[in-house]
């Protein structure tokens, strides 16, 4: 993860993490990676975690699917949101390649306190932690916050006290569908590039125009991530062949067109990023 993260951090692309909600996900993900020859990064969130079986499961599914599907290009398994210190743990345990603890909702103190258990742990393993502060707003699986804009002389201190190789700071975006248009923090984004030289992650991605993105990506952003808009085109596909179908009963019929909604999504995703063949 670090490897990808700095040479997208240094020549100013991003690397899309796609958040998994099944297997189809996961083999969308992977597959159409391989054929954009692009590095990408598998997002749980710790909700979806129990939902699909574990962290010990998921671990397995995935280094098990990389290698059935002959997967050559980097592809990270990585914890989103992190909710507490010991769901990290677990995550490094069974083998996650990057964690994200979640301490946004925490005093800054705390959040520093925690995050340090979390990079001593993961680092001794090889893996490697994203931390936030503010807080991206909206519901995604479950978990609701405000949106609270990140402040500058807190990012620093957790950055530097706590040795993060990237950071998620919170500047104006949203987990889910934005109401209305999004509205990013780009003086606050250019100010906080300028005192630290941390890749910054990119949540909420899904419904920020191309020109918005690449100002973000040319602020530091290496890492953005994208779940919704894959939902979105999945779940448009889904009802449109069991509309179109009242008969259909097979689930491998009814899944396809959903599959290559996916695939589609995560095609251009790539694509806007950047991270077209850079593997
Ligand atoms: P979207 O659902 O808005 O794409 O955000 C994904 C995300 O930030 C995962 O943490």
């Amino acid at each position: 993860m670090k490897n990808i993260l700095d040479d997208a951090f240094e020549k100013k692309y991003a690397v899309p993490q796609f958040n998994m909600n099944g297997l189809i996900w996961l083999e969308s993900i992977l597959k159409t990676a391989e054929k954009c020859k692009a590095p990408v990064i598998i997002g749980t969130t710790d909700k979806i975690v129990d939902q699909l079986g574990g962290f010990k499961l998921l671990a397995q599914i995935f280094e098990i699917m990389k290698k059935d599907l002959k997967i050559k290009v980097p592809a990270i398994l990585h914890l989103d949101h992190g909710q507490t210190v010991e769901r990290c743990f677990e995550a490094v345990d069974a083998g996650y390649d990057s964690v994200m603890y979640d301490g946004s909702k925490l005093s800054i103190e705390e959040n520093v306190k925690n995050t340090k258990k979390v990079v001593e742990y993961a680092h001794k393993q090889g893996v490697t932690v994203e931390a936030e502060v503010g807080s991206v707003g909206g519901t995604e699986d479950g978990v609701y916050s405000d949106m609270i804009y990140a402040d500058q002389s807190e990012c620093m201190k957790l950055a530097i006290e706590t040795g993060i190789d990237s950071l998620a700071p919170a500047l104006g975006s949203v987990h889910g569908k934005y109401k209305g248009e999004p509205n990013l923090g780009f003086e606050e984004m250019a100010r906080l590039r300028q005192s630290l030289h941390v890749p910054f992650v990119l949540h909420g991605a899904s419904g920020i125009s191309n020109a918005d993105l690449q100002k973000a990506i040319s602020y530091g952003h290496a890492k953005v991530n994208y779940n919704t808009e894959l939902n979105i085109g999945w779940s448009d596909a889904l009802r449109t062949v069991l509309t179109e179908n009242q008969e259909l009963y097979a689930p491998m019929e009814i899944l396809k067109p959903g599959k290559q909604a996916l695939n589609a999504v995560i095609e251009e995703v790539i694509i806007r990023t950047g991270a077209y063949e850079k593997a």
